[in-house]
């Protein structure tokens, strides 16, 4: 079928093009797309930060309608209401025992614009392969993607809202509530204020934190990081010293726990310096650049310890369903992050997103 999709086409250039949709194979269903996020890591990949291989349709935060499925599909139906999170392979040991996060092909099922199935499903007018990102290429009318990856939502609730919780949401969430677990009355210190880290304060919020920290350079994010949980915000290049500050505000111990999700690698070392004794750091974001550190200072005396990690640690078909519930309860007011877009201004949702304006930019289609 003939599609329309915003396609990488080379560094830094994204262009919306009419391609041919092949048929969904084994174990995958072809997806009426309603909306799509942007997630910075769309944009990493089209400056090829993550190189990958163009041309490629990037997006991966799409939600949806099931609109066919393909042989031996169990777990959906066509009709079924979607949110479209990131891919495995099912079969690796950490696919086989719940943890699709780690799977063993994720680089290649993340970036390499092929299915688990084999190969591509899309050309374009030039009979060239096209990849998709994700194994999903949400930025398209429609898209194909493995069941694994497809998680069924109430088809009650608008799905618009709810694009970030493919990736973004599910990720700074995932990093608080699957790996961190704080106790209520825990610290909490978040080093970026995008949609990653304002999804990990508000679960830090619904964890019972005594004190959340947002740390981030934008007013307006400052601003919405306290309406979303922040106890305390910090603006990072402001404050002359990040973690004297954090150090104050937990009372001279030092925060239980930090994310880094800014991407920002300077802002490393004040992380780990914010911590306390035995403070735990996790890295999701794709640091731009290496960090000089003295590991003995860092972490032997103090007994940090810091962890990188995909998606939050989380398993989509179960973590999606806990967090739809929680937004439905106005636990997790991911809508709050969200600015809408038609599909034909998506350079604009990506400057918007650039420039600090939008926190989740949404296509619309
Ligand atoms: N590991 C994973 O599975 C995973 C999943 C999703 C996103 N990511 C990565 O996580 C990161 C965050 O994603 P996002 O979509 O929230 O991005 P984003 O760009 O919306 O958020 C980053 C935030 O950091 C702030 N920031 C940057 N430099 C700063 C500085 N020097 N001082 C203070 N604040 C600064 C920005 O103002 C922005 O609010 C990205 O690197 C993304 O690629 C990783
Ligand atoms: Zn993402
Ligand atoms: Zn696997």
């Amino acid at each position: 079928m003939k599609i329309k999709a915003a396609v990488a086409v080379e560094k830094g250039r994204l262009e919306i093009q009419e391609l041919e949709l092949g048929a969904p194979r084994m174990g995958e269903v072809l997806v009426k797309v309603v909306a799509c996020g942007i997630c910075h890591t769309d944009t990493s990949t089209l400056n090829l930060v993550v190189p990958s291989p163009l041309p490629m349709v990037l997006g991966h935060e799409g939600v949806g309608i099931v609109e066919q499925v393909g042989p031996g599909v169990q777990s959906l139906r066509e009709g079924d209401h979607v949110i479209l999170s990131f891919p495995s392979c099912g079969n690796c040991p950490q696919c086989q025992t719940g943890r699709p996060y780690a799977c063993e092909t994720s680089s290649e099922l993340f970036f390499n614009g092929i299915y688990q199935a084999g190969g591509t499903r899309i050309k374009n007018g030039r009979g060239q392969d096209v990849g998709s990102l994700f194994g999903q290429g949400g930025f398209a009318d429609h898209c194909i993607v493995s069941e694994r990856s497809a998680v069924k939502v109430d088809p009650e609730v608008d799905m618009k809202p709810l694009c970030s919780l493919a990736c973004g949401a599910q990720t700074g969430a995932g990093a608080v509530l699957n790996l961190m677990q704080p106790k209520p009355g825990d610290s909490v210190v978040v080093f970026g204020c995008g949609a990653v880290g304002m999804s990990a304060i508000m679960a830090a919020k619904l964890c019972g934190c005594s004190a959340v920290i947002g740390v981030d350079a934008v007013p307006s994010r400052l601003a919405l990081a306290k309406e979303c949980g922040a106890t305390h915000v910090i603006n990072g290049k402001e404050c002359p010293d990040i973690a004297a500050e954090v150090l104050g505000i937990t009372g001279g111990k030092g925060a239980n726990f930090a994310l880094e999700s800014s991407g920002a690698a300077v802002l490393v070392k004040p992380m780990l310096m914010s911590l306390g004794k035995e403070g735990r750091a996790v890295v999701v974001s794709f640091v731009g650049g290496s960090v000089d550190m003295d590991l003995t200072m860092l972490f032997v005396g103090s007994c940090r310890s810091l962890q990188g990690t995909v998606e939050g640690a989380a398993n989509p078909q179960v973590f999606i369903p806990r967090l739809v519930e929680f937004y439905k309860q106005g636990l997790f007011p991911v809508d709050k992050l969200a600015n809408y877009y038609s599909f034909d201004q998506i350079d604009q949702a990506f400057a918007d997103s650039a420039s600090g304006k939008t926190i989740k930019p949404i296509l619309v289609f």
